[in-house]
């Protein structure tokens, strides 16, 4: 396994709690009018499922991956609660090799989890598991405020990482920011960096 997160022992910890919620992120909210009924969605790290579900509840055709089979269990539990289908499939995203086309790739909080020297392999899988006119999305944390939570190692993405992954695609969006947190009771700042980009055929 190569994840560095402390997030799956999180979820065991509280099976019975949402630990980041139920209702979906801002990113999603955000990213909601990009999806039309029917698109094949991948979702990497998508922990207890608040996105995941709020997706397949919007028409697409979901698969969402993660490393903790505690979250995945929440997760699954979400979606039988909104009556909505989600492919859960527990997985190191560092190895997972995907065996489906997908019309839109999301990850939230989740690859910089992934050690720096395995996320071009995988965000080169996932490119080329991309259907024509197909889009990502990502927010990750940067190292421009870096807050240390649970003990977590994190590869913190620097600036243009994400960019030069997807140089090669049309970038629509390509925003940085700040999140507060206080997961760990107290409150904090991570710096973010979000990306949209589509295909350069779209
Ligand atoms: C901060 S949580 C975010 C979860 C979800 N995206 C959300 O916003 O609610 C990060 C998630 O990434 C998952 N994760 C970390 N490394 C991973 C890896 N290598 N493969 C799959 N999932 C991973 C963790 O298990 C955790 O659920």
């Amino acid at each position: 396994m190569t994840t560095r997160s402390p997030w799956a022992l999180e979820y065991a910890r509280r099976p019975d709690e949402y630990v980041l919620g139920t209702a979906p992120s801002a990113f999603a909210r955000m990213l909601r009018s990009l999806l039309v009924p029917g698109a094949r969605v991948l979702e990497l790290g998508c922990g207890e499922g608040r996105d995941s579900v709020f997706f397949a509840s919007s028409g697409c055709d979901v698969t969402a991956v993660d490393v903790s089979a505690a979250g995945l269990r929440k997760a699954e539990r979400l979606a039988r609660r909104a009556g909505v289908e989600v492919r859960w499939v527990q997985s190191d995203a560092a190895r997972y090799l995907p065996k489906d086309q997908f019309d839109f790739v999301y990850s939230c909080g989740a690859i910089h989890y992934v050690p720096r020297r395995l996320r071009a392999g995988l965000l080169a899988r996932v490119k080329a598991a991309t259907s024509p006119i197909g889009v990502h999305a990502h927010l990750v944390f940067t190292d421009r405020t870096i807050y240390v939570e649970q003990n977590e190692r994190i590869d913190y993405f620097t600036a243009g990482e994400l960019g030069r992954v997807y140089a090669d695609w049309r970038v629509w969006w390509n925003g940085h920011g700040t999140i507060t947190c206080d997961r760990d009771g107290r409150p904090h700042l991570h710096s973010v960096e979000e990306l949209i980009a589509r295909q350069p055929e779209a």
